[in-house]
């Protein structure tokens, strides 16, 4: 009866299953997975969505992109960043894997290929099968800094693929994709016909200093259609409010078409809701003020962290540019598995296992860098006391 879209109902896995138990017996936990903002002790004026009850709402006029001046207050975070973008090529979304789902519509028929970065968010492989498509991997190496590696991509390319997608700052190697990378990227695609998807929706959060302003962004360029994407729910921390953006760019032709297409796709779903767009100006300058404690913490934390670190000659940071986690490499005195479930039931700290994220080999550990100072510090001394030697 049903579509195979959706993977067979599988049962949790151990992690979850001991998770789930913690959490009924009531047990104490610190979670160094936490990931939504708004559980993380931010100051949150308790006015901050009045915004959203402007009368203008009352009418309903909608536009397939949104209307023109909440995409004008997109193109002006743009213009934060140095790049300028016409309020015509924005789209609006209602979140960023809203946006996914519009550009696999607008790019892939079925059983086309999306190359995604590996390791990255899991969410990939699941977003591009609800949508007919499959997600093939390439690369990123760690040599001290990540790298993209471009043979990678050249081995994954088929005939079938028809978007390539950068991360960066990615979820969860914090890694920017540099300019080089994008020229390499963009030597591939562009005349092969395939369109890069870059996420910045951690674009605005960096840890080590000078690390953003070296990042490629697609948005600066005219060789390759490319969907830049990014949201509320990271640049302002209000992913309950449901706003994402995509900017497009490239060859004016190119653009045009896409637009004209995309047109139909977001005319046929009008997701985004019209408070939201008349409130997404005054929400993205009050917004300012959590973003800035949201970078102040994970910058902080991200510090702590390499410096408790250092006293556990056994694990390693690795190098975090960016966003709002940070991997922790560990000794393989057993599996990822046994070592999250015995952190969860000795240490009462719940990590994030390397495997969730397809690194390519055992032990890495990924923590979340938005829990409260205190809270943090407490849980990686949880974790670093099981390998510190006696
Ligand atoms: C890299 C990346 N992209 C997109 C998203 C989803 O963002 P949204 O809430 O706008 O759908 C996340 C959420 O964690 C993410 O890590």
């Amino acid at each position: 009866m049903f579509s195979t879209r959706v993977t067979a109902l599988l049962a949790p896995n151990r992690f979850a299953r001991a998770l789930a138990a913690h959490r009924a017996g009531g047990r104490p936990l610190i979670d160094l997975t936490e990931s939504n903002p708004t559980r993380a002790g931010f100051d949150y004026p308790r006015d901050l969505l009045a915004p959203l009850a402007d009368a203008r709402a009352l009418r309903y006029d909608p536009h397939p992109f949104g209307s023109i001046d909440a995409r004008t207050a997109v193109a002006k975070e743009y213009a934060r960043h140095g790049l300028t973008i016409a309020p015509q090529r924005i789209v609006l979304t209602a979140s960023t894997s809203d946006a996914y789902s519009m550009l696999f519509k607008l790019l892939a028929d079925a059983g086309d290929e999306v190359l995604v970065p590996r390791p990255s968010y899991p969410l990939f492989d699941h977003l591009t099968r609800l949508d007919l498509a499959s997600a093939r991997p390439y690369d990123l190496e760690y040599h001290g800094t990540w790298t993209l590696d471009l043979a990678s991509v050249e081995r994954a390319l088929t005939p079938r693929t028809r978007a390539a997608l950068i991360v960066s700052p990615n979820n969860p190697t914090g890694s920017f994709v540099s300019r080089a990378e994008i020229d390499g990227l963009a030597a591939r695609c562009a005349p092969r016909a395939i369109a890069i998807i870059a996420d910045e929706v951690f674009a605005d959060y960096e840890l080590e200093e000078g690390s953003a302003g070296r990042a490629g962004r697609v948005s600066a360029r005219r060789d390759v259609l490319s969907f830049a994407l990014g949201g509320f729910s990271k640049s302002i921390g209000l992913p309950q409010v449901k706003l994402g953006w995509i900017a497009v760019t490239g060859p004016d032709r190119l653009v045009e078409s896409a637009l004209e297409r995309l047109e139909v796709i977001c005319d046929a779903y009008l997701a985004v809701s019209t408070p939201v767009q008349v409130a997404a100006e005054d929400l993205l300058n009050r917004g300012a003020g959590i973003r800035h404690q949201i970078a102040e913490r994970v910058k902080a934390n991200y510090r702590h962290l390499q410096s408790a670190a250092a006293s556990a000659p056994a694990c390693t940071v690795l190098r975090s540019d960016g966003g709002w986690y940070a991997v922790l490499q560990v000794p393989s005195l057993e599996s990822e598995e046994d070592l999250v479930v015995g952190l969860l039931q000795s240490e009462n700290v719940v990590v994030h296992p390397g495997y969730f994220f397809d690194f390519a080999r055992e032990s890495f550990l990924v923590v979340s860098l938005l829990p409260p100072p205190a809270a943090f510090a407490d849980g990686i001394a949880r974790v670093l006391r099981r390998f510190r030697t006696p």
